[in-house]
């Protein structure tokens, strides 16, 4: 795993957008992609670049079930918001979290069809405080792939910051699986902030174990992880 350490969140987000226009002007054409706070800055400086996405097709790594593309807590409403309004992609897929509602298993089968349609070229991830990539709590088998979440407490509480109140943060989500982020040939994860900094140790430094999902990229040849200084301070 390559390691790239800057003094903030928002050098770190610089590096990391480089590493996709290297890669998308290398031929890239499917762009695997991520929610939470940790892109927002890369986004943001994807749309403000020269990029053209209007031939690249992006893949999302996660949607929460039950929330419609207009709420603006979905995953979908986030990628319209920071990324696709301004700089639209071919096509872009998400996870269906509504057909999962009552069909979990179609949702995700779907979704595993799609992915082997469109090989992930390079793959974002961002960290969750426990360990998990997109939604793969500890426990997640590596073969996992797309399929339906229950949610930790954890994740809920970490979560419950961009909702009015915890109670609505959905319970599920459906999620592409670790064998399927493992697939993509190239893959870079972010991790900012000191509440990263257990999570990011055990990544790279712990066993590889289901209980801490990240720690499987260290079997993966092409990774990149970028970090800022808090999240690296117990490296
Ligand atoms: C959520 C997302 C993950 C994300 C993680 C960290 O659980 N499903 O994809 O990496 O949170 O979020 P943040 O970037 O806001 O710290």
């Amino acid at each position: 795993m390559k390691i790239i350490v800057t003094d903030s969140k928002e050098n770190g987000s610089t590096e990391g957008f480089k590493l996709f226009e290297k890669s998308i002007n290398n031929g890239a054409k499917v762009i695997g992609l991520a929610t939470g706070s940790t892109p927002v800055d890369l986004y943001q400086e994807w749309t403000e670049s020269n990029l053209d996405n209007s031939d690249l097709i992006s893949i999302n790594l996660d949607e929460y079930v039950g929330l419609t593309s207009d709420n603006d807590q979905s995953y979908h409403y986030f990628m319209q918001k920071n990324l696709f309004a301004k700089k639209p992609f071919k096509k872009s897929y998400i996870p269906d979290g509504i057909k999962a509602i009552n069909d979990p298993q179609g949702a995700s089968d779907d979704y595993n069809q799609i992915i082997a349609e469109n090989p992930i070229d390079i793959q974002l991830l961002g960290l969750g405080q426990n360990g998990h990539i997109a939604f793969n709590e500890p426990g997640t088998p590596f073969d996992s792939v797309t399929h339906e979440v229950k949610l930790t407490e954890n994740t809920i509480q970490a979560n419950s910051r961009f909702f009015s109140k915890i109670e609505d943060v959905p319970k599920s989500a459906i999620c592409m699986g670790i064998a399927n982020i493992m697939a993509a040939k190239e893959i870079v994860i972010m991790a900012f902030g000191e509440n990263k900094a257990d999570a990011v140790k055990k990544m790279v430094e712990g066993p590889v174990t289901e209980d801490v999902p990240a720690s499987i990229l260290q079997k993966h040849d092409n990774v990149t992880l970028i970090v800022d200084n808090a999240a690296a301070s117990k490296l």
